[in-house]
């Protein structure tokens, strides 16, 4: 079983990153052959600092380095390493009905907000389409909001399939409801670009006054809240805090006589606790990025080999030479 995804550098990874698609991913490491990549063909659609962008990708790796993915069992690498996949956009994107890009979530919802659209944002999911194809991807965990995508990448397939014969695998999303979707400080979905992210790294100073910034309601201290598993500081303190620390603070909020100041000191213990191991492994890797870039130029070399045989597979599929 192949397994396979990836994660833009667009900005620093939070919780609703780790939760909804790396610890998912980094536990299926044992479960198959997994392919995971730094999207950053992908960012071009909405990042246009170069600078930025060689920093995001760095940032990316470290992370998802020091969070536990191991390269002795996973081929992890750069999307742009592996320039095969924008072929393979070009190819599929001639079997992509417009209509079925119209009608993406992410696409309306952009479109709603104002955001001008470059050719490459409405592309987006034909390049997603090609990033799992070109591995005979069989599995692609992410959370609940690329869920239609690997839904495209399916149409996508299974129309190329019908026009030019059996060519690609065809892929199945694998979302864990339980964390579907993280909700951020505000209550929305965490998200890097709504300014509700709590970071899975940085500053403990900044972090815990993100923490402590988690939107209450005014009720006082006092009264019994029967409502306590809504409470969002009690929600992610179900992930990050063993259940029965996450239960006692939760009943203790039912009955009344907890604080919200104290829930959210007792939040950020957790969650920075939770987080240790992975830190300092961060700084080893800090400490060692030839080790880091050796292995996404190692990671690329393995990826390279399966996308230029497959992209070799859909080239002779429709006739090209
Ligand atoms: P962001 O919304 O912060 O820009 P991305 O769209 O880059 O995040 O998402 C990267 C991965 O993390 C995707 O698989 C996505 O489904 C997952 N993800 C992002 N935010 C959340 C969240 N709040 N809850 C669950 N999963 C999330
Ligand atoms: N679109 C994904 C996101 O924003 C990132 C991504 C790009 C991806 N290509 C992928 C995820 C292929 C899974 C499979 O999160």
């Amino acid at each position: 079983m192949r397994i396979l995804s990836g994660i833009q550098p667009s900005g620093t990874l939070h919780l609703g990153n780790y939760f909804g698609m790396m610890k998912p991913a980094i536990e299926l490491q044992d479960k198959g052959q997994a392919y995971y990549f730094i999207a950053d063909y992908h960012s071009m659609t909405s990042l246009f600092d170069p600078a930025q962008r060689r920093e995001n990708t760095l940032e990316v790796a470290l992370d998802f380095l020091a969070c536990g993915l191991d390269p002795a069992r996973t081929v992890f690498f750069r999307q742009s390493d592996v320039p095969e996949v924008t072929e393979l956009t070009w190819i599929l994107g001639t079997v992509t009905p417009m209509g079925l890009l119209e009608r993406c979530h992410s696409y309306k919802d952009k479109l709603a907000k104002g955001i001008s659209f470059n050719f490459g944002l409405f592309a987006y999911p034909v390049l997603m389409a090609a990033d799992i194809l070109i591995y005979d991807s069989n599995v692609v965990p992410v959370g609940q909001d690329q869920k239609q995508h690997v839904e495209v990448t399916r149409d996508i397939a299974i129309k190329f399939n019908e026009q030019y014969g059996q060519t690609f695998v065809i892929p199945e999303p694998q979302i864990r409801a339980e964390v579907a979707k993280v909700p951020g400080v505000d209550g929305e979905k965490m998200s890097k670009s709504y300014g509700n992210a709590i970071e899975i790294f940085g500053d403990e100073k900044v972090l815990r006054k993100k923490v402590m910034s988690i939107k209450m309601d005014s009720r006082t201290p006092q009264e019994p809240k029967p409502d306590a598993d809504q409470n969002l500081a009690i929600q992610l303190m179900k992930l990050v805090a063993p259940p029965a620390v996450a239960q006692h603070y939760e009943d203790r909020l039912r009955v009344g006589g907890l604080g919200y100041g104290d829930l959210k000191k007792a939040l950020f213990e957790c969650y920075w606790e939770y987080f240790a191991t992975a830190r300092a492994r961060r700084a080893e890797l800090v400490a060692n990025l030839d080790y880091v870039n050796q292995v996404l130029a190692d990671g690329a070399v393995k990826a390279r080999a399966v996308a230029s045989q497959v992209l070799q597979r859909a080239r002779k599929a429709c006739g090209l030479s």
